[in-house]
């Protein structure tokens, strides 16, 4: 087999059989093809798609290109929840404990954010003590017996997918479907789950922009997974602007608290609801997603989620009593509010630039080696479609420096108030096909 034959055939139009796609990956996994033959199929299969077939042998051969995580070892259906990347998204660290507490386990590997987007395992790492340096076995043994934990990524997951992933964004190829689609699968595959609930983003924060575009990329992967065997489902959620009020690692763990107890900002918990319902569905513990919304209600005014969110930190060397004392989490030296210049409704937040002040104030990292504050970040007053007086507070500006002109100047810059606005729709559709 050569390679170019491959490329031409991809640039004619034509379908790749599940061997050449096979050779493609090994080849490239292995170094036997060079980048520029890559690059060149991938913009082949950027402007002439693939099929279903396709997708999913792409995808089975990226899952195949390293390691694998069994988890056989764990009981019952290990459901993993995926975000295409979001500002301020919260949801993770309260779906953990509030599933785990009604039986659904949860053996999470997390990452650590890039960029305006947070990771899982900053967050959780603003508790003191909180580690996820865990054995396999330990993994397992606390997934078993408590039904929640959270590893940091390691092994030599979908290593091609990483040299792809790094090609295509410096040769104009990340933005399409099949390619993002198997990307994104191949991990979640590789790392054991299931059954998957992806929440799929769009607006100004997210990947895909439009909602149709967001549609067509939760079509693709509910496809894939379903053709190799992992029952998926997606739903589309907005992310125009960001997921409740808080953005920043602490700030986001006390918002999750919050959340857990029945307090936490209405779109969050609405999302968290959506997304707890579906996992708790393919985990077989509720028929309907009403049934499993009631469930979930009661986890949280019972008590029983927050609990659980307690025996999952002590359970990995955290201090769980944060969580009946938020001033013990790591506090910002400065707290200075911005006023709004003018009366009016809020009618655009844009979520990835406020993630890029909130990553300025040094809550997120602009390349990998930084160190970040956990302390700082946003607190937002006001969301899309709310009232707001000339002068009144937007938001909070958590700081440990005492001069924030360039963060206030890029949030007015981002932060729109008109005459009229209206609350923007939270979750779009739900794709269970
Ligand atoms: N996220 C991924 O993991 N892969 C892509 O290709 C795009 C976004
Ligand atoms: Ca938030």
């Amino acid at each position: 087999m050569r390679m170019v034959d491959i490329i031409e055939k991809k640039r004619d139009g034509q379908e790749l059989t599940t061997a050449e796609i096979n050779f493609f990956i090994e080849g490239y996994t292995k170094g036997e093809i060079p980048d520029y033959q890559a690059s060149a199929l991938a913009m082949a299969i950027y402007f002439q798609d693939m099929n279903d077939r396709e997708r999913a042998d792409l995808t089975r051969a990226m899952v195949e290109s390293g390691d694998t995580i069994d988890l056989s070892a764990i009981d019952g259906v290990k459901v993993d929840k995926h975000s295409t990347g979001g500002v301020g998204d919260t949801t993770t660290l309260v779906l953990a404990p509030l599933v785990a507490s009604l039986g659904v386990p949860v053996a999470k590997m997390s990452g650590r954010g890039l960029g305006h987007t947070g990771g899982t395992i900053d967050k959780l790492e603003s508790i003191a003590g909180f580690h996820v340096e865990l054995t396999r076995e330990q993994f397992i043994d606390l997934v078993n017996r408590d039904k929640v934990a959270v590893i940091g990524q390691s092994g030599n997951l979908t290593p091609a997918d990483k040299k792809l992933y790094a090609l295509r964004d410096v040769t104009g190829t990340v933005n399409s479907i099949p390619l993002i689609a198997s990307s994104i699968m191949s991990k979640k595959i590789a790392a054991g789950a299931d059954a998957i609930v992806l929440d799929v983003k769009t607006g100004d924060g997210a990947f895909m922009k439009t909602q149709e575009d967001a549609e067509k990329l939760a079509h693709a992967m509910v496809r894939i997974g379903n053709h190799v065997g992992r029952k998926t489902i997606a739903i589309i959620s907005d992310m125009s602007q960001p997921l409740g009020f808080a953005i920043g690692n602490a700030l986001e763990v006390k918002e999750a608290i919050e959340t857990l107890q029945g307090k936490g900002p209405k779109d969050l918990t609405e999302l968290v609801l959506t997304l707890g319902s579906q996992m708790v569905i393919l985990a077989g513990k509720a028929k309907t997603s009403e049934e499993a919304k009631e469930m979930l209600l009661d986890a949280i005014h019972s008590g029983k989620a927050l609990a659980k969110f307690k025996e999952f930190l002590a359970n990995q060397g955290g201090d769980a009593s944060i969580v009946d004392d938020l001033t013990k989490l790591p506090q910002a030296k400065y707290k200075i509010e911005l006023p709004a210049k003018q009366s009016g409704y809020i009618s655009r937040m844009v979520a990835d630039e406020i993630g890029v002040a909130s990553m300025i104030l040094g809550a997120g990292r602009a390349t990998k080696e930084d160190v970040i504050d956990l302390a700082v970040g946003l607190v937002l007053h006001k969301k899309v479609g709310d009232k707001v007086e000339e002068g009144e507070s937007i938001l909070t500006i958590y700081s440990n420096r005492e001069n924030v002109e360039d963060v206030k100047q890029k949030l007015y810059d981002n932060i729109f108030i008109a005459d009229t606005a209206t609350t923007p729709t939270l979750i779009h559709t739900v794709i269970t096909e």
